[in-house]
This record gives C-alpha cells, sequence and structure tokens, in this order.
C-alpha cells in the first residue's frame, strides 16, 4: 500500500502525457492520482486506488472531468509596469512592431514605466499576473526580467521574482534577460561589456538561464555569441529570442551554443532546424505574439516535424507583443494560425515546456515522482481545449499536491 495525503477520483480521463504508440497523451480512462508530500506516487484506473493506495486526507472528485498536468509555461515576461495598448491599436493600422521601437515607444517605453515603479508595485503586479496564470492551468513559468537593463535595476526585477515565487504558488524559474535591447541614451558596445563584466557574474545565483534576444532591434550576432558564450562559461542555461523579426544568425547561434531553447524562430530556415535538432534544443514557440504583430509568418512547422526537434508552446505574456497569462489561448492560436495539432500543443504545453526548462522528471508529465501539479478541465476530451478558443476552461488547479485555485 502506498501513503497518500492527496488524491484526485474519478477523472473521465487522466492524462499523464507518458506517449505511448497509439496515444500521445498517455490517458488513463476513469482515473486516479495521489501524492505524498507534494509528489505523485500512484496513477491508475480509479478501480484499483483503494487496493493501491493508503489515503489519510480528502480527495478532490474530478467528477468525470479531464484532468492534465499543471501546463508549463517556457516564456514569459511577467514583472513590468505600465501599458502599451496604444502601440497594440496602432499595430492594427498597419504599423510595424519593429518601428514602435525607436525613441521613448515599444520596450523603451516599457522600461522606463518599470525603473519607475517601486519593488513592492511590481511584486503586486506580478502577483495578480500569477495568480491568473494559476487561474488558467499554468503552474509553472519560466519568468524573464528585461525592463530594468542597467545593474540595479535588472537587480531589483530579480528580487521581484524571487519574491513573487515566495508569495504564490506558481513554480517561477527567472531568466536574466539584461540582452533584451540596448537601453536608450547607452552605447551599445558600453552596454554590451556591462552584461558581459557586471551583470552575468552578478546574477549567477539569481537567474537559472540567461536570454538574448538576437534581432535587428536588439543584438547582432556577434553580440549575441560574447553574451551568451559568457553565460555558458558562468554556469547559465542558454535560451535566446530569435528569428522572430527577420531571418538572421540567431537561431545558428543557439544550436552552436546547445542553448536549452530557441524561441520565436517565425524565420528560421530549415537547415537551421536541422541544426536545433542536433544541438537537442527545444523550439519554443510563442503564437500569440505572432498574432498581434501582422505580418508574421508561420514558423518552420514542417522541419521542425522533419527533424523532430522538441516544441513547447509558450505564452510570451508581456506588455508589448502579447498580454496574455493564457497558455490554452496560446494553443488553440497554435491550432489556428499554424495548423499544428491539438496533441501537438498540449504536448508543447506541458512536457516541451518542461524539457526546456530542464524539469523533466519533475513537470509536465503525471507519473509516480513528479510534482503532484494538475489542472482539472471542465471538459471531456484534450482537443478540446484548444477548441474552447478564449474561453478558461480550468475548474481547478493543484500544486505539490495542494488545490490553489480556486482559493
Ligand atoms: O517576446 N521580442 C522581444 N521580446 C518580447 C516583446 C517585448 C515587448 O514588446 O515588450 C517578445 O515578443
Ligand atoms: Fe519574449
Amino acid at each position: 500500500m502506498l501513503r497518500a495525503d492527496f488524491a484526485i477520483r474519478h477523472a473521465g480521463r487522466l492524462l499523464t502525457m507518458e506517449a505511448r504508440r497509439d496515444d500521445p497523451y498517455g490517458t488513463i480512462l476513469d482515473g486516479a492520482l495521489a501524492a505524498f508530500l507534494g509528489r505523485v506516487v500512484w496513477v491508475g484506473p480509479d478501480a484499483r486506488f483503494e487496493a493501491n493506495v493508503a489515503l489519510a486526507g480528502d480527495a478532490v472528485d474530478a467528477g468525470g472531468c479531464l484532468v492534465t498536468p499543471g501546463l508549463v509555461d517556457a516564456h514569459t515576461h511577467p514583472v513590468f509596469a505600465g501599458s502599451r495598448a496604444d502601440e497594440f491599436a496602432e499595430r492594427l493600422s498597419g504599423v510595424a512592431y519593429a518601428d514602435q521601437q525607436g525613441g521613448e515607444r515599444g520596450i523603451q517605453r516599457t522600461v522606463l514605466a518599470t525603473r519607475a515603479a517601486s519593488e513592492d508595485d511590481l511584486v503586486c503586479l506580478a502577483v495578480e499576473r500569477a495568480h491568473r496564470f494559476l487561474a488558467h492551468g499554468t503552474t509553472t513559468i519560466e519568468a524573464k526580467t528585461g525592463y530594468g537593463l542597467d545593474l540595479e535595476q535588472e537587480r531589483k526585477l530579480l528580487r521581484v521574482l524571487r519574491r513573487l515565487a515566495a508569495l504564490t504558488p506558481l513554480r517561477v524559474i527567472p531568466t536574466f534577460l539584461g540582452a533584451h535591447v540596448v537601453p536608450r541614451g547607452v552605447d551599445r558596445a558600453t552596454y554590451v561589456r556591462t552584461i558581459v563584466e557586471e551583470m552575468l557574474p552578478a546574477f549567477r545565483h539569481q537567474a537559472r538561464f540567461c536570454d538574448v534576444w538576437c534581432d535587428a532591434p536588439a543584438f547582432t550576432a556577434a553580440e549575441s555569441r560574447a553574451i551568451l558564450r559568457r553565460a555558458r562559461e558562468l554556469g547559465y542555461g542558454l535560451r535566446m529570442h530569435a528569428a522572430q523579426l527577420g531571418p538572421g544568425e540567431g537561431p545558428s547561434i543557439g544550436a552552436e551554443l546547445a542553448a536549452a531553447s530557441v524561441d520565436h524562430l517565425e524565420y528560421a530556415t530549415p537547415a537551421q532546424v536541422q541544426a536545433l535538432a542536433a544541438a537537442g534544443t527545444t523550439a519554443v514557440l510563442c503564437p500569440g505574439a505572432a498574432l498581434t504583430v501582422p505580418g508574421s509568418p508561420r514558423p518552420p512547422l514542417d522541419a521542425l516535424r522533419e527533424y523532430g526537434v522538441p516544441v513547447a508552446i509558450a505564452s510570451d505574456l508581456n506588455p508589448g507583443t502579447c498580454n496574455s497569462e493564457s497558455l490554452t489561448f496560446a494553443m488553440s492560436a497554435a491550432c489556428v494560425l499554424w495548423g499544428m495539432t491539438p496533441a501537438e500543443t498540449l504536448i508543447g504545453a506541458t512536457r516541451g515546456g518542461a524539457r526546456s526548462l530542464g524539469l523533466e522528471g519533475e513537470a509536465g508529465r503525471l507519473g509516480p515522482g513528479h510534482a503532484a501539479d494538475c489542472a482539472i478541465f471542465d471538459l471531456e476530451a484534450p482537443e478540446e481545449i484548444p477548441y474552447h478558443v478564449g474561453v478558461n476552461r480550468v475548474k481547478t488547479t493543484v500544486v505539490g499536491g495542494r488545490v490553489v485555485t480556486p482559493p
């Protein structure tokens, strides 16, 4: 008998996400799950629960609903102040996102608002966003800095992320994105030197990953390489925003440095995709951002499939290109915009995201040893998740064997 202090009973379908030959979801019909001290100890058919599990405590009755692993969002920018709704509207009437990046607009505008905000105010804003993530079934996020862009301001944003993780049940994996853009008024070479010589060493124990945006409005191939190489020497995992707005060397650099993830990839070439496959890099796709940057091409999905690159789907929550904490909305967008299958998008929002974060064995699946993080959807079949476009069908979110939503 397995000892348990938490259980979910009567899941119409419980998706372990342990792929089987004929079933990418690892479905258990009329399933149940048991956990002890926050970890899954048993999953199986509900009819076998009593024979296997000694439960001290109450079980959550899923009432025939669909149970999935808690969603893993591998690309978010949750620490910012201010709004850019006017820029969103402007893009719809034909202004390009890249053309909004000059002067005090675009990312620079969010940097000004975020610098002006107190740490406590940023914590409050981030906590509200965390609650929206949890309400939409997301239990783990990768969370970037990138709106401070100097040593003290980036340090402030990393402190906000630490406080966010302590204040909410959401699991937060911090990424240092000092290389988001060159801040206004600072010479490029000086800024790159500051990142390499001061920020990267200073934040080594505050951030698990280092991210660089390699695209025309941001960093060149040479700058990106220099920053990422130094980050790798210091022990950071590597992520990139690359080939989002135009073709370029970004994805090749990600492959060359065996980055954990290369994200966006709208303009990546099939040869670059092949290199990413060989490097074992996860492609993190951000369909919500593509949706609000008019003219964004479909990422090279045929090549990603052909070469077997692991894919994650992410919300890319940020004030510029996608102000949404809903990963299920991103799944719908990936299906509708790009013709991804519902199965590809759920894999991307669970085990694909976990893989890109080095959390395999921890998140994104429901098997013994994994964190007992689950989303219970008021739905029957996995295809219904992206099918219900823009509607939140998550009834209950569980983190570490504890119901966190509704509170
Ligand atoms: O992932 N491309 C760069 N970074 C974000 C947008 C940030 C912003 O516009 O504030 C993205 O799309
Ligand atoms: Fe982003």
